[in-house]
């Protein structure tokens, strides 16, 4: 089968297409025909290898996975012996691992069927950003109907998730985003919107729910802008050293909260089986749909990860499969 490996840590560069063995599922998986895989900042740390302090799981010189990609959507082209509620030909959505590439084995538990009414490239735009963004804004900050929430890079991938289920949840969303953004979170359902080119953030502690995804603004900055109950989500947000990269911000935010009535909290989206299928259901009625800006063919991974870090997507990107 034909898969994009990197044998060694770098820019899009290092990312070749090759031809491997079709992999052989466990008995709690099944083989999945890949039609599409998401693309996330995950997997553009994991092909350079930063910030330096993942490399002592990924592998210290080079890295131990070849293949990468986590967010799939194809049809189950076999099931191991224990897997009990999918079939051969269920159109399915999740997590998996090595999924840029025509076939991959997931775990029955980290895939759910295709909601009807999505393409397989949105759905391969759901697993890891929809339910960061899910988790972030149902278990993390507990959102409430009429509360009043800003989502921080509300145009990137888990942004625009973020913005639609702050809506899905009731919420007034307030998005903040660069100018070329502005039209597009309007789109996708946000109450007002902040030009962060053009307006700093308010400090009158208006937001129930501040949930971060860029920009690594000083926490100083956005307890401003928080409620003096109000919760911080810390999602994300690239920078920081090469070495901990924007780890340094969360941790501080950590120690701070014990002092605080404000909570300051990090949001880890490990995709699990339930917040996923809540999200499928989420997705099986109109309302949220991804968002997804543009699919690269498989063999153009290179260009898509390159894509993924302009700044000028509009929420995901997506690679199609053709096999
Ligand atoms: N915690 C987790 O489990 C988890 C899971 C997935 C992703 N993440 C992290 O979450 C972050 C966002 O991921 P993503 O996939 O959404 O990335 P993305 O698609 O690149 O989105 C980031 C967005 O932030 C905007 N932005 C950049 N600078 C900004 C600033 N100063 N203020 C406000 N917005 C700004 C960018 O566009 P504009 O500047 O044009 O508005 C872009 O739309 C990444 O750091 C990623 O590693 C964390």
């Amino acid at each position: 089968m034909k898969a994009i490996v990197h044998s060694h840590y770098g820019n899009p560069e290092v990312l070749q297409v090759t031809t491997l063995e079709r992999p052989v599922p466990k008995k709690n998986e099944v083989l999945i025909r890949v039609k599409a895989a998401g693309l996330d900042y995950g997997q553009w740390h994991l092909m350079a290898g930063k910030p330096y302090a993942m490399r002592l799981a990924t592998g210290l010189t080079k890295p131990k996975q070849r293949v990468l990609g986590m967010d799939v959507s194809g049809v189950v082209e076999a099931v191991g012996a224990e897997v009990t509620r999918l079939q051969v030909g269920d159109a399915v959505f999740g997590a998996a691992s090595r999924t840029f590439a025509e076939f991959t084995c997931a775990r029955e538990d980290q895939l759910c069927i295709k909601p009807e009414r999505l393409s397989f490239e949105q759905a391969a735009a759901s697993a890891i950003s929809g339910v960061t963004a899910f988790i972030g804004l149902r278990d993390v900050a507990k959102v409430e109907r009429g509360q009043s929430v800003c989502v921080i890079g509300a145009g990137g991938g888990v942004g625009s998730w973020a913005v639609q289920l702050a809506r899905h949840f009731g919420a007034h969303v307030t998005a903040v985003c660069s100018t070329s953004k502005v039209e597009f979170v309007r789109s996708l359902g946000a109450t007002s919107v902040i030009d962060y080119t053009k307006a700093p953030l308010p400090t009158d502690g208006s937001f129930d729910v501040i949930l971060d995804l860029a920009g690594n603004r000083p926490l100083s900055v956005l307890r401003k802008a928080l409620a003096p109950r109000g919760t911080l989500v810390l999602g994300g947000g690239e920078g920081g050293d090469r070495y901990f990269g924007g780890m340094g911000r969360t941790l501080r935010a950590a120690l701070w909260s014990m002092f605080l009535r404000q909570r300051l909290a990090m949001l880890v989206g490990f995709v699990k089986p339930e917040p996923l299928q809540a999200l499928a259901d989420i997705l099986g009625q109109p309302g949220v749909t991804p968002a997804v800006d543009r699919s690269f063919p498989l063999e153009e991974a290179a260009d898509g990860m390159r894509a993924l870090v302009s700044s000028q997507v509009r929420g995901k990107l997506v690679l199609r499969i053709a096999a």
